[in-house]
């Protein structure tokens, strides 16, 4: 009855974003990518992905389509890596199952590494809307 974390990543922003989840929240993130957990014993499920030309990660987007029911039964939070804020509420509405984004306790951008670049430091990360997100979790995550 915990949290899993489960993710996709092309250049990183998505894994560190789900590093620092799993820290602060003390439970196991895996990517996606690699390998598809079964999830039927979490209460609660994160899923991030980046955003690249409008849309969110392969294995992501399968995943959401396959485990659609089990997830509108689970807590769900979503966020993203994305660098241009602009487009983010319309990559969401085009990707993301309707009733998943209604019955989520959180949908959100952490923002993203502009593209082809190779940040040092995480400064491009939205910690306003990271903070934003452990407040909609609450103390049950
Ligand atoms: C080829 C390419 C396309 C991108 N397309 C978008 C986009 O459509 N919208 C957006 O907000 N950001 C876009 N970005 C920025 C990425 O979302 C950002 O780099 C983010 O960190 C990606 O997540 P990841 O690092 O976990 O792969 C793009 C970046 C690249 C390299």
């Amino acid at each position: 009855m915990g949290t899993l974390i489960l993710y996709a990543t092309k250049s990183g922003a998505t894994s560190e974003c789900a590093d620092l989840l799993a820290q602060k929240i003390k439970c196991v993130a895996d990517d996606l990518g690699k390998t598809v957990p079964d999830i039927s014993s979490f209460e609660t499920v994160i899923i991030g992905s980046g955003i690249r030309m409008g849309k969110i990660y392969k294995p992501v987007a399968n995943f959401l389509h396959q485990h659609l029911d089990e997830l509108l039964s689970k807590r769900v939070a979503l966020y993203f890596c994305n660098a241009y804020p602009d487009t983010f509420q319309k990559a969401i509405e085009k990707n993301i199952p309707a009733e998943l984004i209604q019955s989520a306790v959180c949908v959100t951008s952490f923002g993203g590494k502009p593209p082809f670049t190779n940040p040092a430091n995480m400064g491009w990360l939205n910690t306003q809307a990271l903070n934003d997100f452990y407040t909609a979790l609450g103390n049950d995550a």
